[in-house]
């Protein structure tokens, strides 16, 4: 009873900041993002008899104890729906750093709810699987179906789940990362959005969304790169004044990710279109059309400073087994 799976990060376009149900990890609003094609996990599950206890590894760095409890809490919920008590070793491989806004918890759980569903023989619709990775970690449902995504809020377990706005092929965008810090972030999302009622500006983000989400759809369907870019940028920062504005506040920006983001702003006045996005983290994702990558990468490197390592994505499929 053993299977592998991978499952490509992705990145939200419109974000997900808090919950209106912290154990169904329902979110508070829908949410739209895309896979990536070069940050992703591999993970395989083995179920035996043979294992006394669950055994949860990183192939290449170290999980915590907080961390393997979340895996095992998550694998209960499988092994739930399975009717099994078997124990399992789960052996996990990422190809980014975790912990520093490359989404490493969405890219694990799902790979790890693809790959545990397969290796106990259970056979589950996309949607279904995208309603348990969710309950590993909420953005983890988007990870699942291919390419563009959405996830639709829902009130209940079933009615949250995510599904495929657009395959991986539909519009060649590119997500250029730049690692700016890869060490763990200060404050785990979790954590930090259990405070989003703290926020007094949380009230009109959540009333803002559906427009904007509406907006942000419209321009996907006519490919309207400008119009897309600028409502990436005003919900990206739209999510960040609602954090700065939590208590206690949080701030997962630093100075270079600051620099970054001001380049953009000069780099578009020059011409270039090209916007930017950031999740809890430092790190930003630039995010251009596939015709203007060389461009992005030649003014990020003409800027030292800013050019850390940078991981260049095209949109992906989602998760699968192997
Ligand atoms: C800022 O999915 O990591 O990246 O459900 O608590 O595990 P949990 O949260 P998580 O939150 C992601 C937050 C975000 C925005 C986004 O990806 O939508």
């Amino acid at each position: 009873m053993k299977a592998t799976a991978i499952a490509p990060a992705n990145i939200a376009f419109i974000k997900y900041w808090g919950k209106s149900d912290e154990s169904l990890r329902l979110p508070l609003n829908d949410s739209l993002s895309m896979n990536l094609n070069n940050t992703y996990t591999k993970t395989t599950v083995e179920f035996s008899s043979d294992f006394s206890r669950d055994e949860i590894l990183l192939a290449n760095g170290i999980f915590s104890d907080q961390e393997k409890q979340r895996v095992i809490k998550n694998l209960n919920v499988m092994r739930n729906k399975a009717e099994t008590r078997l124990c399992a070793r789960v052996v996990t491989e990422n190809t980014f750093p975790k912990g520093g806004g490359a989404a490493a918890s969405a890219s694990g759980f799902a790979a790890l709810t693809v790959a545990a569903f397969s290796a106990l023989g259970i056979k589950l619709s996309e949607k279904e699987l995208t309603s348990f990775a969710r309950m590993g970690s909420g953005s983890a449902c988007r990870s699942i179906p291919d390419g563009f995504v959405e996830w639709k809020k829902g009130e209940t377990h079933n009615a949250s789940y995510a599904y495929s706005l657009y395959p991986h092929d539909y519009w060649d965008l590119r997500d250029i990362l730049v690692i700016v810090d890869a060490g763990m972030k200060k404050v785990p999302t979790t954590e930090g959005m259990s405070a989003v009622r703290t926020s007094p500006l949380l009230p009109a983000r959540l009333a803002a969304l559906p427009e904007r989400i509406t907006r942000i759809k419209e321009a996907m369907k006519q490919k309207n790169f400008q119009q897309f870019g600028e409502i990436v940028e005003e919900e990206c920062l739209d999510m960040h004044h609602v954090m700065q504005t939590q208590n206690p506040p949080l701030y997962y920006w630093n100075n270079v990710t600051q620099e970054i983001m001001d380049a953009v702003a000069g780099w578009r006045k020059n011409g270039l279109s090209v916007y930017f996005t950031i999740d809890a983290g430092p790190n930003v994702h630039l995010i251009c059309e596939g015709k203007n990558e060389k461009n992005v990468i030649k003014v990020l490197k003409s800027r030292i400073r800013l050019c850390r390592k940078i991981i260049v994505n095209k949109p992906a499929k989602g998760a699968r087994v192997l």
